[in-house]
């Protein structure tokens, strides 16, 4: 296959690219390096079915270095924090929606009719009734979270208009070895870093918020699962996650635990944030009867697995 992957650089996209290159489809990886880094797939960049373009998928140029006969695109690329989108909103709906829009529009004149779009448990809200199924109500706060309702329904629509066979795909929130983890970055990945570092976690109140939290292996197995069926599983959207919740505050616990400093370091909470999403939790029976998707690792192997990644590998990453 030839595939795009839009947010090449980044966390989840440098995970797919390494997939499909080592199966040896051929992939055009697009990254604008806003939150990427070139280092993350650094191992791909001499394979010759990974053709790297430093691009923004906002300019109309970039779609002339592709080629018009891909076989499926998978958008990642967004702005996807949620303090900077609070900052910036003009930003996050630019990217997010306008990017969008140019993404479904090359897809449209060219044909593709497999498009994975990476959209978000964020687009729910704080949880109305739990766990969340795919007809909960699309009721995000913050600027990030609304860009993505907008790109989300957009999609839709151009399922609806043009019969595109999007696949609009909402994984709560995932974690692992590369994800970002200073300035704004996922949870776990800022709390391992600190930790390991002997600095204590910082929780934003009481701690008591709780998330769905997936390793990025199920992640990328949820992707690949829908690229592969020769259905439309996420029509109309799909969650994907682990059907578990965990809060803040045992995430910080299990990782003092893991790293031997449970003794010598304690959290520090600071005020809450207004707009923080108090309760995620997937229903994800939906990937399960439609992709037979079962997430195979457990909260406690993936936090393991990680903190043995930022010790034996992450330094290696940032030396080139
Ligand atoms: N991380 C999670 O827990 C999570 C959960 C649900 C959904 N998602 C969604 O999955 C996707 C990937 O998330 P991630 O955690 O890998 O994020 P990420 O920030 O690591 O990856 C996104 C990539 O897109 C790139 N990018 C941003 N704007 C761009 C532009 N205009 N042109 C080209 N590239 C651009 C960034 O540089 C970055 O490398 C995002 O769309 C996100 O909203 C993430």
């Amino acid at each position: 296959m030839k595939i795009m992957i839009t947010g090449a650089a980044g966390f989840l996209g440098s995970h797919l690219s390494e997939k499909y290159v080592n199966e040896d489809h051929i992939v055009y990886g697009i990254d604008n390096l806003l939150n990427g880094n070139l280092n993350n797939v650094r191992t791909l960049l001499h394979r010759k079915n990974f053709k790297f373009i430093h691009d923004d998928i906002r300019n109309r140029d970039l779609y002339s270095k592709i080629p018009n006969d891909l076989d499926a695109v998978i958008h990642l690329a967004a702005q996807i924090h949620v303090d900077r989108s609070i900052v910036n909103p003009e930003e996050t709906f630019d990217i997010n929606v306008s990017g969008t829009m140019k993404i479904l529009e090359y897809a449209r004149m060219n044909d593709i009719n497999k498009i994975l779009f990476a959209s978000t448990s964020e687009v729910y809200g704080s949880a109305k009734y739990v766990p969340m199924d795919e007809d909960h109500p699309l009721a995000a706060q913050h600027p990030y979270g609304v860009s993505k309702i907008a790109a989300d329904r957009l999609c839709y629509t151009y399922n609806e208009t043009y019969d595109l066979g999007i696949d609009i795909i909402r994984c709560f929130n995932f974690y692992g070895p590369r994800q970002k983890d200073s300035g704004y970055g996922g949870v776990i990945a800022i709390f391992i870093n600190r930790v390991l570092q002997n600095k204590p976690p910082i929780i934003y109140g009481d701690g008591n918020q709780t998330r769905d939290y997936m390793y990025v292996d199920d992640a990328v197995n949820a992707y690949d699962k829908v690229l592969k069926s020769n259905d439309n599983p996420g029509k109309y959207g799909i969650n994907f996650g682990t059907g578990t919740e965990k809060s803040v505050n045992e995430i910080a616990e299990l990782i003092l635990k893991y790293s031997g400093n449970e003794k010598k370091l304690s959290t520090i909470h600071v005020d809450a944030r207004p707009t923080e999403v108090q309760r995620l939790f997937a229903d994800i029976s939906k990937a399960q009867k439609s992709l037979d998707f079962v997430p195979k690792i457990e909260f406690e192997q993936g936090i393991s697995l990680l903190m043995d990644w930022y010790r034996n590998y992450k330094s290696e990453l940032w030396l080139y």
